[in-house]
């Protein structure tokens, strides 16, 4: 865990108190709200809270990835606490082009470079008044670097929760994925839950 989240643990207790209410929903579905103190059995609750209604919202528009993502390679053993995206939960799939290539987890290569027609989709989630709120799907394809020459060959796009395509700005998301400059613009899921580590 790092400085970051243990601060902000801090700080949402002090905000809430010591007297944060046990969970009496029977539903299991509501979480005290200090995230970054969750345990990996909340990570999982949570997740199965809202692993079958993620898939149901993302695929309610016509969405091409959204359709099959679930199918593809899970690069990482579940959701990690969150760190990037907004605080979000992050859960990360690779197609069958990319996944070998992603799951080496190589970041200290500048000439590294990801198949061409790799696609990356990576669910999101957090918590709003502690119950489950779900986040857009992102999605990165890799395409021939001189096609998106701006973005080092990425196409950023993502899918709202309703289904319908989100409208994002390349260069806002190439901003921060391109400072990734040893693993071909790729952030990677937290150490501790990926998949295939070395
Ligand atoms: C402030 C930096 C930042 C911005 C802005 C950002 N990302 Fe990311 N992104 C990351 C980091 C860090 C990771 C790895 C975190 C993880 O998966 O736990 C990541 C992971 C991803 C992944 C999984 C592939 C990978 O890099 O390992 C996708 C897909 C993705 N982001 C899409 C997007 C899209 C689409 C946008 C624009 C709407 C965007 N990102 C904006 C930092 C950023």
């Amino acid at each position: 865990m790092n400085t970051r989240l243990l601060l902000s643990a801090a700080m949402l207790a002090a905000l809430f108190g010591t007297s944060a209410a046990a969970d009496s929903h029977a539903d299991g579905c509501t979480f005290e709200a200090e995230i970054p103190d969750f345990t990996q059995e909340q990570i999982d609750a949570l997740y199965a809270c809202v692993e079958a209604e993620l898939l149901e919202n993302y695929t309610s528009g016509d969405n091409e990835v959204a359709a099959v993502y679930r199918e593809w390679g899970h690069a990482q053993t579940g959701p990690a606490a969150p760190g990037f995206h907004g605080g979000r939960f992050l859960n990360t799939f690779v197609n069958d082009v990319g996944y070998d290539a992603y799951i080496q987890y190589e970041e200290d290569d500048e000439s590294f470079e990801m198949p061409v027609g790799t696609v990356i989709a990576k669910e999101s989630y957090t918590l709003r008044e502690n119950a489950p709120r779900r986040g857009p799907l992102f999605i990165m394809t890799r395409v021939a670097t001189d096609e998106a020459p701006d973005t080092d060959g990425w196409v950023y796009s993502a899918v709202q929760p309703n289904g319908n395509p989100m409208s994002i700005s390349q260069a806002f998301c190439h901003d921060c994925h391109g400072g990734f400059a040893f693993s071909d613009s790729l952030g990677y899921p937290a150490v501790e839950v990926r998949l295939g580590a070395e």
